[in-house]
């Protein structure tokens, strides 16, 4: 246990009171990276206090860029001029997260030029940004790669139809940002429309963009010659919410989920009712109440509108304790299973065949030792804990804290018993 942080959780607690939804990670690490496109004090709220966010910061001043806490979830970034931003992410930091690649759009857009080490990114498959390149040599990049360092040179940009192949969530974000500054109209086909696309869009838009059809497939960019610093509320995270759904319905209970958007999060709830969970649209959120074991469901992951694939780890632990059998399918990232073995050693049922994970509900779960190998699967086990008998330990939690803020709080707060153990305390 030396050395590493770890949650400390004992189960059984039914769930009530106030979850307070932050920002979305996906949107607020892109919405920094757009900084580079221009200079002056951008403002941002709602920003969640988490590590993925403090690494995006530490990746902009490596070029210059500097950010400033002014607030518990309000961050001022001042970008210089063009002329004393360093165009260059390098690899120690690039290899810790997977958005890190969206600084390559602006940097293109902004210098016409970009050295990025090979992005990271999460144990659970292999991610190519292939598409990303393609999609940004039809704007007129021209990319070379050596020592581990893709290389694009852009004296000039021209605007083009771009077909993404699949609708990638970076890649879109990627090639919007270059298209803002790109001179004629630019035209995205097979975009992704996410809602944290969605609000990057906005708050290019409120920087000085041309940009519709947001939350379609087509988007359109009419390239302007410059943007204005942004000043922008970071969307509520949709996953952030599924954790705390998830923790409801493990556990019984009535809790509101405060900020939370149902219209993100339609085809998931859709699903969630036919397990039998009860939500009420609040004016600030909603309220979601389980009474009883849920029902299994069978369950497959599509890009958006579709149901996310960062939900699923959190709907096998559901679906672990349901009463009969599951089939989910994961159908964007082959290798995401890691965590079906730890939940096994708190007492699933459940088997994994190629993208498929075989559930046969059990009664209840007991408390183990597991280990978190990304974010998504450390919320998920970090849930079923709270339903376990006895008590378990996450270790890893550093997985966990790259996406989520003050969690064992949060989940505390509702009544789970849920404690962050320090690496100094347990060291
Ligand atoms: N893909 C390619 N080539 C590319 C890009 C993607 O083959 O150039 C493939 C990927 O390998 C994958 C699929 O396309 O099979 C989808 O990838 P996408 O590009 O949409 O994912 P991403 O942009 O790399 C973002 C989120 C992920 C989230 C996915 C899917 C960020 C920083 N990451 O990743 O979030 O799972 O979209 O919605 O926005 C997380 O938050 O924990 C997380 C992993």
């Amino acid at each position: 246990m030396a050395n590493e942080s770890y949650f400390r959780v004992l189960g059984g607690q039914s769930l009530s009171g106030e979850f307070l939804v932050q920002g979305a990670k996906n949107a607020v690490l892109k919405e920094m990276a757009a900084t580079i496109l221009a200079t002056g004090e951008h403002h941002f709220y709602n920003v969640p206090r988490i590590v993925d966010v403090e690494i995006m910061a530490e990746l902009l001043l490596s070029m210059g860029i500097k950010s400033e806490w002014a607030s518990i979830d309000h961050l001022v970034i001042s970008t210089p001029s063009a002329d004393d931003i360093l165009p260059l992410a390098d690899y120690e930091l690039v290899e810790k997260i997977r958005a890190s690649i969206t600084v390559l759009g602006p940097l293109i857009a902004r210098l016409g030029k970009a050295k990025i080490s090979m992005p990271g990114g999460d144990d659970f498959g292999h991610r190519p940004i292939d598409m990303h390149l393609e999609a940004l040599s039809e704007l007129g990049v021209k990319f070379t790669s050596s020592h581990g360092y893709i290389e694009a040179e852009a004296p000039s940009l021209s605007s083009n139809e771009i077909s993404l192949e699949f609708p990638s969530h970076t890649g879109t974000d990627n090639v919007l940002m270059a298209a803002v500054l790109t001179p004629g109209h630019t035209i995205i086909n097979n975009a992704a429309r996410e809602p944290e696309v969605i609000d990057l869009g906005m708050m290019l838009n409120s920087m000085g963009a041309h940009i519709s059809g947001l939350g379609t497939s087509t988007i359109t960019v009419d390239g302007v010659e410059q943007l204005r610093p942004a000043n922008h509320i970071v969307v509520p995270d949709r996953i952030d919410a599924a954790t705390a759904i998830a923790a409801v319905a493990m556990n019984r209970g009535e809790v509101m989920i405060r900020r939370a958007r149902l219209a993100h999060m339609e085809m998931l709830v859709r699903k969630l009712k036919d397990t039998g969970l009860d939500f009420q649209i609040d004016n600030d959120g909603f309220v979601v109440k389980a009474s009883r074991r849920l029902n299994a469901v069978n369950i497959a992951t599509l890009p958006y509108p579709g149901i996310a694939t960062d939900y699923l780890p959190l709907l096998v632990s559901m679906l672990a304790c349901a009463d009969g059998d599951s089939i989910v399918t994961e159908n964007l990232f082959s290798g995401r299973f890691k965590y079906v073995d730890e939940l096994r050693r708190l007492g699933a049922n459940m088997t994994t065949s190629g993208h498929h994970v075989a559930i046969h509900g059990v009664a209840f779960l007991s408390g183990a030792p597991v280990k978190a190998t990304d974010i998504r699967a450390g919320a998920a086990l970090l849930v079923a804990a709270t339903a376990a008998e006895g008590e378990t330990r996450v270790i890893g939690a550093s997985h966990i804290q790259r996406g989520y803020q003050f969690l064992a709080k949060r989940l505390s707060d509702l009544g789970a018993s849920v404690e962050l153990v320090e690496e100094s305390k347990s060291a």
